[in-house]
Protein backbone atom coordinates (compact mmCIF):
# COMPACT_ATOMS: atom_id res chain seq x y z
CA UNK A 1 0.00 0.00 0.00
CA UNK A 2 1.89 2.97 -1.28
CA UNK A 3 1.14 6.38 -2.22
CA UNK A 4 1.12 7.85 -5.84
CA UNK A 5 3.70 10.66 -5.77
CA UNK A 6 2.12 12.30 -8.97
CA UNK A 7 -1.03 12.96 -6.97
CA UNK A 8 1.38 14.11 -4.27
CA UNK A 9 3.05 16.85 -6.11
CA UNK A 10 -0.39 18.62 -6.32
CA UNK A 11 0.23 19.34 -2.68
CA UNK A 12 2.87 21.42 -3.59
CA UNK A 13 2.90 24.52 -5.12
CA UNK A 14 6.13 25.61 -5.57
CA UNK A 15 6.76 22.46 -7.68
CA UNK A 16 4.51 24.52 -10.69
CA UNK A 17 7.58 26.45 -10.90
CA UNK A 18 9.65 26.62 -14.54
CA UNK A 19 13.38 27.67 -13.71
CA UNK A 20 15.46 28.83 -17.01
CA UNK A 21 12.06 27.71 -19.08
CA UNK A 22 12.47 24.35 -17.93
CA UNK A 23 10.28 22.09 -14.89
CA UNK A 24 11.72 22.32 -11.65
CA UNK A 25 13.18 19.12 -10.77
CA UNK A 26 13.84 19.85 -6.70
CA UNK A 27 16.35 17.49 -5.51
CA UNK A 28 17.37 19.32 -2.76
CA UNK A 29 15.57 17.91 -0.12
CA UNK A 30 18.20 16.79 2.23
CA UNK A 31 18.88 20.47 2.47
CA UNK A 32 15.17 21.71 3.17
CA UNK A 33 12.14 20.00 1.90
CA UNK A 34 9.35 22.06 0.03
CA UNK A 35 5.89 22.75 2.30
CA UNK A 36 2.41 21.86 0.96
CA UNK A 37 -0.29 24.22 0.61
CA UNK A 38 -1.97 22.18 3.93
CA UNK A 39 1.09 23.50 6.20
CA UNK A 40 1.04 26.92 4.03
CA UNK A 41 -2.54 26.95 5.26
CA UNK A 42 -2.17 26.01 8.81
CA UNK A 43 0.35 29.24 9.46
CA UNK A 44 -1.76 31.53 7.32
CA UNK A 45 -5.12 30.54 9.47
CA UNK A 46 -2.52 31.15 12.79
CA UNK A 47 -1.82 34.13 11.53
CA UNK A 48 -5.67 35.47 10.39
CA UNK A 49 -7.51 33.97 13.02
CA UNK A 50 -6.16 33.57 16.46
CA UNK A 51 -2.47 35.14 16.31
CA UNK A 52 -1.83 35.47 20.10
CA UNK A 53 1.37 34.93 22.62
CA UNK A 54 1.12 31.35 24.20
CA UNK A 55 0.61 30.72 27.46
CA UNK A 56 0.84 34.36 29.07
CA UNK A 57 -3.05 35.68 28.49
CA UNK A 58 -6.68 34.45 29.68
CA UNK A 59 -8.27 35.85 26.87
CA UNK A 60 -10.16 33.65 23.85
CA UNK A 61 -6.73 34.09 21.04
CA UNK A 62 -4.65 33.35 23.58
CA UNK A 63 -6.35 30.31 24.89
CA UNK A 64 -6.03 28.75 21.30
CA UNK A 65 -3.00 29.31 20.34
CA UNK A 66 -1.56 27.96 23.61
CA UNK A 67 -4.17 24.72 22.88
CA UNK A 68 -2.93 24.25 19.41
CA UNK A 69 0.96 24.81 20.36
CA UNK A 70 0.49 22.12 22.62
CA UNK A 71 -1.37 19.77 20.38
CA UNK A 72 1.47 20.34 18.37
CA UNK A 73 3.94 18.81 21.02
CA UNK A 74 1.68 15.82 21.33
CA UNK A 75 1.17 15.17 17.31
CA UNK A 76 5.12 15.17 17.30
CA UNK A 77 5.28 12.41 20.04
CA UNK A 78 2.85 10.11 18.33
CA UNK A 79 5.36 10.86 15.01
CA UNK A 80 7.96 9.63 17.09
CA UNK A 81 6.44 7.29 19.32
CA UNK A 82 7.78 9.24 22.32
CA UNK A 83 6.82 8.18 25.87
CA UNK A 84 5.08 11.63 26.56
CA UNK A 85 4.86 14.63 24.98
CA UNK A 86 6.07 16.49 27.71
CA UNK A 87 9.83 14.94 26.41
CA UNK A 88 9.53 16.71 23.22
CA UNK A 89 10.78 20.41 23.26
CA UNK A 90 10.86 22.51 20.35
CA UNK A 91 13.76 24.51 18.75
CA UNK A 92 14.42 25.73 16.52
CA UNK A 93 16.49 23.26 14.45
CA UNK A 94 18.59 20.09 14.60
CA UNK A 95 21.81 22.34 15.08
CA UNK A 96 19.86 23.60 18.30
CA UNK A 97 19.12 21.04 19.82
CA UNK A 98 22.10 19.28 19.40
CA UNK A 99 23.96 22.38 21.09
CA UNK A 100 21.54 22.17 23.89
CA UNK A 101 22.12 18.59 24.68
CA UNK A 102 26.18 18.91 24.38
CA UNK A 103 25.94 22.11 26.30
CA UNK A 104 22.94 21.05 29.22
CA UNK A 105 23.49 17.28 29.47
CA UNK A 106 27.37 17.73 28.67
CA UNK A 107 28.54 20.45 30.89
CA UNK A 108 26.64 18.71 34.20
CA UNK A 109 28.00 15.06 33.72
CA UNK A 110 31.48 15.33 31.65
CA UNK A 111 34.59 15.50 33.42
CA UNK A 112 38.71 14.69 33.04
CA UNK A 113 39.41 11.48 31.65
CA UNK A 114 35.45 10.73 30.09
CA UNK A 115 35.43 10.19 26.42
CA UNK A 116 32.69 11.32 23.67
CA UNK A 117 32.33 9.06 20.77
CA UNK A 118 31.65 10.46 17.41
CA UNK A 119 32.03 9.65 14.23
CA UNK A 120 33.87 10.70 10.66
CA UNK A 121 30.39 10.93 9.20
CA UNK A 122 29.21 13.16 11.67
CA UNK A 123 27.67 17.06 10.10
CA UNK A 124 29.24 19.81 11.89
CA UNK A 125 26.13 20.20 14.61
CA UNK A 126 26.84 16.83 15.82
CA UNK A 127 30.39 17.61 15.91
CA UNK A 128 31.54 21.08 17.45
CA UNK A 129 29.06 21.33 19.82
CA UNK A 130 30.50 17.93 21.91
CA UNK A 131 34.28 19.19 20.63
CA UNK A 132 33.96 22.46 22.84
CA UNK A 133 31.94 20.78 25.51
CA UNK A 134 35.19 18.71 25.67
CA UNK A 135 37.56 21.42 25.63
CA UNK A 136 35.59 23.31 28.51
CA UNK A 137 35.27 20.00 30.77
CA UNK A 138 38.31 18.08 30.17
CA UNK A 139 36.67 15.04 28.20
CA UNK A 140 38.16 13.72 24.95
CA UNK A 141 36.67 13.30 21.41
CA UNK A 142 37.11 10.03 19.60
CA UNK A 143 36.58 9.50 16.44
CA UNK A 144 34.81 6.45 14.20
CA UNK A 145 35.84 6.01 10.81
CA UNK A 146 34.09 4.46 7.53
CA UNK A 147 34.70 1.95 5.70
CA UNK A 148 35.14 2.19 1.72
CA UNK A 149 31.74 1.76 1.07
CA UNK A 150 30.82 4.25 3.33
CA UNK A 151 29.26 1.54 6.11
CA UNK A 152 30.07 3.13 10.05
CA UNK A 153 32.95 0.83 10.59
CA UNK A 154 31.48 -1.34 13.88
CA UNK A 155 34.01 -3.49 14.51
CA UNK A 156 36.21 -0.26 15.35
CA UNK A 157 33.39 1.38 17.67
CA UNK A 158 32.85 -1.96 19.74
CA UNK A 159 36.94 -1.67 20.19
CA UNK A 160 36.94 1.98 20.81
CA UNK A 161 34.05 1.84 23.85
CA UNK A 162 35.07 1.07 26.88
CA UNK A 163 34.06 2.66 30.46
CA UNK A 164 35.48 5.66 29.44
CA UNK A 165 32.82 6.19 27.34
CA UNK A 166 29.81 9.10 28.60
CA UNK A 167 28.44 9.69 25.24
CA UNK A 168 28.12 8.02 21.37
CA UNK A 169 27.12 10.82 19.00
CA UNK A 170 26.01 9.99 15.56
CA UNK A 171 23.60 10.42 12.72
CA UNK A 172 20.72 8.54 11.97
CA UNK A 173 21.21 9.14 8.29
CA UNK A 174 24.56 10.86 6.82
CA UNK A 175 24.11 13.74 5.04
CA UNK A 176 26.26 12.82 1.89
CA UNK A 177 26.45 9.40 1.66
CA UNK A 178 23.00 8.86 2.57
CA UNK A 179 24.31 5.37 5.45
CA UNK A 180 21.37 4.72 7.52
CA UNK A 181 23.19 3.84 11.00
CA UNK A 182 21.85 1.19 13.29
CA UNK A 183 21.11 3.29 16.19
CA UNK A 184 19.68 0.38 17.86
CA UNK A 185 22.81 -1.77 18.04
CA UNK A 186 25.11 1.80 18.91
CA UNK A 187 22.68 2.26 21.58
CA UNK A 188 22.64 -1.20 23.21
CA UNK A 189 26.65 -0.82 22.98
CA UNK A 190 26.53 2.95 24.48
CA UNK A 191 24.24 1.27 27.45
CA UNK A 192 26.31 -1.75 28.01
CA UNK A 193 29.00 0.72 29.42
CA UNK A 194 26.81 3.44 31.09
CA UNK A 195 27.03 5.59 28.85
CA UNK A 196 24.16 7.96 26.45
CA UNK A 197 23.57 7.86 22.85
CA UNK A 198 22.60 11.09 21.13
CA UNK A 199 21.24 10.58 17.86
CA UNK A 200 21.14 13.65 14.80
CA UNK A 201 18.14 12.63 13.27
CA UNK A 202 18.09 16.06 10.93
CA UNK A 203 18.11 13.58 7.79
CA UNK A 204 16.65 10.29 9.13
CA UNK A 205 13.00 11.43 10.88
CA UNK A 206 11.72 13.07 7.76
CA UNK A 207 12.06 9.90 5.69
CA UNK A 208 12.37 6.91 7.84
CA UNK A 209 9.85 5.42 10.04
CA UNK A 210 11.63 6.52 13.42
CA UNK A 211 10.42 4.85 17.06
CA UNK A 212 12.65 6.34 20.08
CA UNK A 213 11.08 3.55 22.64
CA UNK A 214 12.02 0.48 19.62
CA UNK A 215 15.45 2.20 19.26
CA UNK A 216 16.09 2.12 22.53
CA UNK A 217 17.87 5.90 22.37
CA UNK A 218 18.64 8.25 25.01
CA UNK A 219 18.27 11.87 22.97
CA UNK A 220 16.98 12.74 19.33
CA UNK A 221 17.05 16.11 17.43
CA UNK A 222 15.50 16.45 14.19
CA UNK A 223 14.44 19.71 12.09
CA UNK A 224 11.12 20.47 10.90
CA UNK A 225 11.71 22.54 7.60
CA UNK A 226 13.51 18.99 6.40
CA UNK A 227 9.90 17.25 6.66
CA UNK A 228 7.57 19.26 5.11
CA UNK A 229 7.66 21.90 7.72
CA UNK A 230 8.46 25.91 8.59
CA UNK A 231 11.64 26.75 8.40
CA UNK A 232 12.73 27.94 12.06
CA UNK A 233 11.45 24.83 13.78
CA UNK A 234 13.18 21.88 14.95
CA UNK A 235 12.95 18.97 17.54
CA UNK A 236 14.85 17.74 20.99
CA UNK A 237 13.74 14.50 22.08
CA UNK A 238 14.98 13.23 25.29
CA UNK A 239 14.53 10.82 27.68
CA UNK A 240 12.56 12.62 30.53
CA UNK A 241 14.30 11.42 33.57
CA UNK A 242 17.56 12.57 31.36
CA UNK A 243 15.96 16.13 30.86
CA UNK A 244 14.45 16.17 34.20
CA UNK A 245 18.24 16.52 35.45
CA UNK A 246 19.26 18.88 32.99
CA UNK A 247 19.32 22.73 33.31
CA UNK A 248 18.33 24.97 30.62
CA UNK A 249 21.34 26.70 29.10
CA UNK A 250 19.17 29.67 27.64
CA UNK A 251 16.69 30.99 30.17
CA UNK A 252 14.59 33.92 30.88
CA UNK A 253 10.58 34.54 30.32
CA UNK A 254 8.67 31.12 29.61
CA UNK A 255 10.90 28.85 31.42
CA UNK A 256 10.43 29.20 35.38
CA UNK A 257 7.31 28.35 37.97
CA UNK A 258 8.77 30.92 40.15
CA UNK A 259 11.85 33.41 40.12
CA UNK A 260 13.13 34.96 43.91
CA UNK A 261 16.23 37.43 43.92
CA UNK A 262 18.11 34.33 45.37
CA UNK A 263 16.61 31.22 43.56
CA UNK A 264 14.46 30.27 40.71
CA UNK A 265 12.37 26.93 39.87
CA UNK A 266 12.39 25.81 36.30
CA UNK A 267 8.87 25.04 34.71
CA UNK A 268 7.82 21.64 33.96
CA UNK A 269 9.06 20.09 30.99
CA UNK A 270 9.04 20.90 28.11
CA UNK A 271 8.78 24.41 28.30
CA UNK A 272 12.08 25.03 30.73
CA UNK A 273 13.94 23.93 27.26
CA UNK A 274 11.86 26.64 25.52
CA UNK A 275 12.44 30.03 26.03
CA UNK A 276 10.83 33.17 24.90
CA UNK A 277 8.31 33.53 22.93
CA UNK A 278 8.34 30.60 20.67
CA UNK A 279 7.82 30.00 16.91
CA UNK A 280 3.89 29.69 17.32
CA UNK A 281 3.15 29.84 13.42
CA UNK A 282 6.02 27.24 12.71
CA UNK A 283 5.09 24.90 15.77
CA UNK A 284 1.49 24.32 14.36
CA UNK A 285 2.79 23.97 10.92
CA UNK A 286 5.19 21.79 12.16
CA UNK A 287 2.61 19.28 13.77
CA UNK A 288 0.51 19.73 9.84
CA UNK A 289 3.56 18.46 7.90
CA UNK A 290 4.09 15.28 10.42
CA UNK A 291 0.56 14.40 10.16
CA UNK A 292 0.57 14.67 6.63
CA UNK A 293 3.20 12.47 6.95
CA UNK A 294 2.39 10.06 9.17
CA UNK A 295 -1.31 9.98 6.41
CA UNK A 296 1.30 8.59 4.07
CA UNK A 297 2.94 6.05 6.66
CA UNK A 298 6.31 6.27 7.15
CA UNK A 299 7.06 2.60 5.75
CA UNK A 300 5.86 3.92 2.44
CA UNK A 301 8.00 7.08 2.48
CA UNK A 302 10.97 5.01 2.79
CA UNK A 303 9.78 2.14 0.25
CA UNK A 304 9.35 4.95 -2.28
CA UNK A 305 12.69 7.02 -1.51
CA UNK A 306 14.63 3.50 -1.93
CA UNK A 307 13.03 2.53 -5.27
CA UNK A 308 14.33 6.03 -6.36
CA UNK A 309 17.86 5.44 -4.95
CA UNK A 310 18.23 2.01 -6.62
CA UNK A 311 16.96 3.46 -9.65
CA UNK A 312 19.53 6.50 -9.74
CA UNK A 313 22.27 3.80 -8.85
CA UNK A 314 21.08 1.80 -11.51
CA UNK A 315 21.17 4.51 -14.32
CA UNK A 316 24.61 6.48 -12.36
CA UNK A 317 25.94 3.36 -14.35
CA UNK A 318 25.08 4.50 -17.81
CA UNK A 319 27.86 7.35 -17.04
CA UNK A 320 30.65 4.64 -17.03
CA UNK A 321 33.69 5.82 -15.81
CA UNK A 322 33.13 9.64 -15.79
CA UNK A 323 31.60 9.67 -12.58
CA UNK A 324 32.79 9.09 -9.26
CA UNK A 325 30.08 7.51 -6.57
CA UNK A 326 30.29 8.08 -3.24
CA UNK A 327 28.48 5.56 0.23
CA UNK A 328 27.03 2.39 0.00
CA UNK A 329 26.02 1.12 -3.08
CA UNK A 330 22.79 -1.01 -1.54
CA UNK A 331 19.69 0.94 -1.21
CA UNK A 332 18.86 -0.67 1.75
CA UNK A 333 21.77 0.82 3.64
CA UNK A 334 21.44 3.66 2.49
CA UNK A 335 18.64 6.64 2.04
CA UNK A 336 17.43 8.90 -0.74
CA UNK A 337 20.84 10.68 -0.48
CA UNK A 338 23.00 10.52 -3.42
CA UNK A 339 26.54 12.26 -3.52
CA UNK A 340 28.91 11.79 -6.80
CA UNK A 341 31.42 13.86 -8.81
CA UNK A 342 31.80 14.10 -12.58
CA UNK A 343 35.77 13.25 -12.73
CA UNK A 344 37.31 16.55 -14.05
CA UNK A 345 34.60 18.91 -13.46
CA UNK A 346 34.52 20.74 -10.23
CA UNK A 347 31.24 20.26 -8.61
CA UNK A 348 30.05 23.56 -8.10
CA UNK A 349 30.45 23.89 -12.08
CA UNK A 350 28.04 20.72 -12.34
CA UNK A 351 25.58 21.70 -10.50
CA UNK A 352 25.37 25.54 -11.94
CA UNK A 353 24.92 23.34 -14.90
CA UNK A 354 22.80 21.14 -13.56
CA UNK A 355 20.51 24.38 -12.43
CA UNK A 356 20.53 25.42 -16.51
CA UNK A 357 18.20 22.16 -16.93
CA UNK A 358 15.90 23.20 -14.00
CA UNK A 359 17.80 20.97 -11.54
CA UNK A 360 18.22 21.73 -8.24
CA UNK A 361 21.29 19.80 -5.85
CA UNK A 362 23.17 21.09 -3.67
CA UNK A 363 27.21 21.15 -4.05
CA UNK A 364 30.23 21.61 -1.75
CA UNK A 365 31.22 19.72 1.32
CA UNK A 366 27.89 20.10 3.01
CA UNK A 367 28.41 21.30 6.30
CA UNK A 368 30.93 17.42 6.50
CA UNK A 369 34.67 18.72 5.98
CA UNK A 370 36.10 16.49 7.91
CA UNK A 371 34.03 13.63 5.73
CA UNK A 372 34.92 14.87 2.47
CA UNK A 373 38.65 15.26 3.49
CA UNK A 374 38.56 11.30 5.12
CA UNK A 375 37.10 10.64 1.33
CA UNK A 376 40.12 12.77 -0.36
CA UNK A 377 37.87 15.11 -1.71
CA UNK A 378 36.77 19.22 -1.69
CA UNK A 379 33.36 18.56 -2.19
CA UNK A 380 30.36 16.49 -4.32
CA UNK A 381 27.65 17.28 -5.94
CA UNK A 382 24.47 15.85 -3.63
CA UNK A 383 20.89 14.89 -5.50
CA UNK A 384 18.32 14.03 -2.47
CA UNK A 385 14.87 12.98 -2.60
CA UNK A 386 11.70 12.97 -1.49
CA UNK A 387 8.13 11.95 -1.05
CA UNK A 388 7.29 13.98 -4.18
CA UNK A 389 9.97 12.79 -6.46
CA UNK A 390 9.28 10.78 -9.68
CA UNK A 391 11.36 8.23 -11.62
CA UNK A 392 11.25 11.30 -14.39
CA UNK A 393 13.44 13.81 -11.99
CA UNK A 394 15.90 11.03 -12.14
CA UNK A 395 15.83 10.77 -15.71
CA UNK A 396 16.31 14.34 -16.26
CA UNK A 397 19.06 14.11 -13.65
CA UNK A 398 20.83 11.43 -15.83
CA UNK A 399 20.58 13.36 -19.06
CA UNK A 400 21.32 16.27 -17.79
CA UNK A 401 24.55 14.95 -16.51
CA UNK A 402 24.97 13.36 -19.78
CA UNK A 403 24.96 16.68 -21.59
CA UNK A 404 27.39 17.88 -18.86
CA UNK A 405 30.02 15.39 -19.71
CA UNK A 406 29.72 15.54 -23.63
CA UNK A 407 30.42 19.32 -22.71
CA UNK A 408 32.98 18.76 -20.18
CA UNK A 409 36.09 20.50 -22.55
CA UNK A 410 33.95 23.86 -22.72
CA UNK A 411 32.91 23.51 -19.05
CA UNK A 412 36.23 22.42 -17.30
CA UNK A 413 37.29 26.10 -18.65
CA UNK A 414 34.78 27.92 -16.45
CA UNK A 415 35.88 29.60 -13.79
CA UNK A 416 35.03 28.64 -10.13
CA UNK A 417 34.72 31.89 -8.61
CA UNK A 418 32.30 33.07 -11.49
CA UNK A 419 29.53 30.63 -10.04
CA UNK A 420 29.87 30.13 -6.48
CA UNK A 421 31.57 31.96 -3.38
CA UNK A 422 30.64 29.12 -0.72
CA UNK A 423 31.89 25.94 0.66
N1 LIG B 1 22.23 20.11 6.85
C1 LIG B 1 21.63 20.46 5.60
C2 LIG B 1 22.29 19.79 4.43
O1 LIG B 1 22.88 18.75 4.57
C3 LIG B 1 21.49 21.91 5.42
O2 LIG B 1 22.20 20.30 3.34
Amino acid sequence: MGFNPYEIRKDFPVLERKINGKRLVYLDNAATSQKPKQVIEAIREYYEKYNANVHRGLHTLSQEASEAYEKAHEVIAKFINAYSWEEVIFTSNSTDSLNIIAYSWGLKNLKKGDEIIITVMEHHSNMLPWRIVARLTGAKVKYIDITDDGLLRYDQLEEVVSEKTKVIAVTLMSNVLGTINDVKRIAKLAHSVGAIIVVDGAQGVPHLPVNVKELEIDFLAFSGHKMLGPTGTGVLWGRKDLLEEMEPIKVGGGTIKDVTLESVEWHDLPWRFEPGTPNIAGGIGLAVAAEYLMRLGMENVREHEKELTAYTLKRLEELGDDIEYYGPRDPEQKGGVIAFNIKGLHHHIVGKSLDMFGIAVRTGMHCAHPLHYRLGIKGTVRASYYIYNVKEDVDALIDALKTIVKLKDVLSSTEVSDVCTGT
